[in-house]
């Protein structure tokens, strides 16, 4: 009877430790710490002062990058696919899905950026956009003519004969041949025009292709398309590799040219942590883990343990401490009552 007992009350100190442990002792974080920021998306680092989530990176770079399988920017006139960036020279490739290109020929549409992206991230001096089939009336070709060039040895008639997409227009004009000023007798006599002139080849005929202009960015944010009277456009970046090359070889897409803003950046890095900032202030943050966020840097390697110690779920608080007195205490008392009684 008295070791019968004395089982049962074992049991139940058994038991109020078990609950004990799992009430209080489950490890309050997974194995694998949460993601602040992500730091790829579709095999591009996204570094500083880049995000694709709010509050990473700088506050002027925000909502401007959406991860959907591939890494995308968002300008006011639609998304385009981030090819690369370089974090060294600070530039990035983007790619307008929706762009004419020398093999491809694609609807009218204009490229816009938001003032602070034409601010922080511009497309770069090397980047050329070629506007194409503009009317006589086109401003650049007229009051702004100046603002078209030739680059690296190339002038923009060229695509219209090396590029298969841009060959249309050459045709479109061909169709409708300016009157010839002596025209052909209406029936030839071959007895006495046996020397004469023969029939002129057909390219003499051809009427130039349509007006077209090399131009820089600036142009384009000052002038939409509309403004420029021209139906189509395409962009090359690297120019100045290009001479020599034909069209068909050159890199079409846009580089831009991104500012890093200097405000402490390293000095949060080097201590372990992602530059963010705060999501209703914008202020700089430096994230460390999703327990702490400091405003500086993580401060060594205290963070660091603090962490280790969260991954093995040994969260003691002096409240969970006190249960766990009270509760060894009771079960004592309740052994020794048992204990007399019995006795
Ligand atoms: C990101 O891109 C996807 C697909 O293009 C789109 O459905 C989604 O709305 C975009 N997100 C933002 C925040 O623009
Ligand atoms: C070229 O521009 C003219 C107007 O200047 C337009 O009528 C024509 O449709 C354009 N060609 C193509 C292929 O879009
Ligand atoms: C570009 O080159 C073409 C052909 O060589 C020439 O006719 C044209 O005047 C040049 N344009 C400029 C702006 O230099
Ligand atoms: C045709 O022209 C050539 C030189 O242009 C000349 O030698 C020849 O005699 C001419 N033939 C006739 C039939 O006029
Ligand atoms: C740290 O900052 C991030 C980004 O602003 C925020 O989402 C998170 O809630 C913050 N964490 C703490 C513990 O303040």
């Amino acid at each position: 009877m008295q070791a019968c007992v004395r089982l049962v009350s074992l049991f139940i100190v058994v038991f109020e430790f078990v609950s004990i442990l799992t009430l209080h002792l489950k490890p309050v974080q997974s194995l694998s710490p949460p993601v602040l920021c992500r730091s790829l998306c579709g095999g591009i680092p996204i570094n500083y002062p880049f995000g694709v989530d709010d509050g990473c990176g700088a506050p002027h770079y925000r909502k401007m990058m959406n991860c959907s399988g591939d890494l995308f920017l968002l300008t006011p006139s639609g998304s385009y696919k981030v090819r690369s960036i370089d974090y060294d020279k600070q530039t990035m490739v983007i790619f307008d899905p929706a762009m004419s290109t020398c093999t491809t020929l694609q609807p009218h549409h204009d490229f816009i950026m938001s003032d602070i992206q034409s601010v922080v991230m511009p497309p770069s001096s090397d980047t050329v956009f070629a506007l194409i089939n503009c009317s006589i009336d086109s401003p650049v070709l007229n009051h702004y003519r100046s603002l078209c060039f030739n680059f690296s040895g190339h002038s923009c008639d060229e695509l219209y004969s090396a590029c298969t997409s841009f060959k249309i227009f050459q045709q479109f004009h061909s169709l409708t041949p300016p009157f010839s000023a002596t025209p052909f007798p209406a029936t030839p006599n071959p007895f006495i025009n046996a020397n004469a002139t023969s029939p002129p080849p057909p390219s003499v005929s051809l009427s130039p292709p349509p007006p077209c202009c090399f131009t820089g960015y600036d142009t384009m944010k000052i002038m939409s398309m509309n403004i420029l009277d021209c139906t189509h456009y395409t962009t090359v970046y690297n120019t100045d590799d290009l001479k020599g090359v034909g069209p068909l070889d050159w890199s079409y897409g846009m580089k831009l040219s991104y500012s890093v803003p200097n405000v402490g950046c390293d000095r949060c890095q080097r201590s372990g942590g992602t530059c963010g900032f705060d999501t209703e202030t914008e202020g700089m943050l430096c994230l460390c883990s999703t327990s702490a966020n400091a405003t500086r840097d993580c401060g060594n390697a205290v963070g660091g343990n603090i962490n280790a110690a969260a991954n093995w779920g040994l969260k003691t608080t002096p409240l969970t401490l006190f249960q766990l007195l009270i509760w060894l205490f009771g079960a004592l008392v309740n052994m020794k009552l048992w204990h007399v009684y019995v006795v």
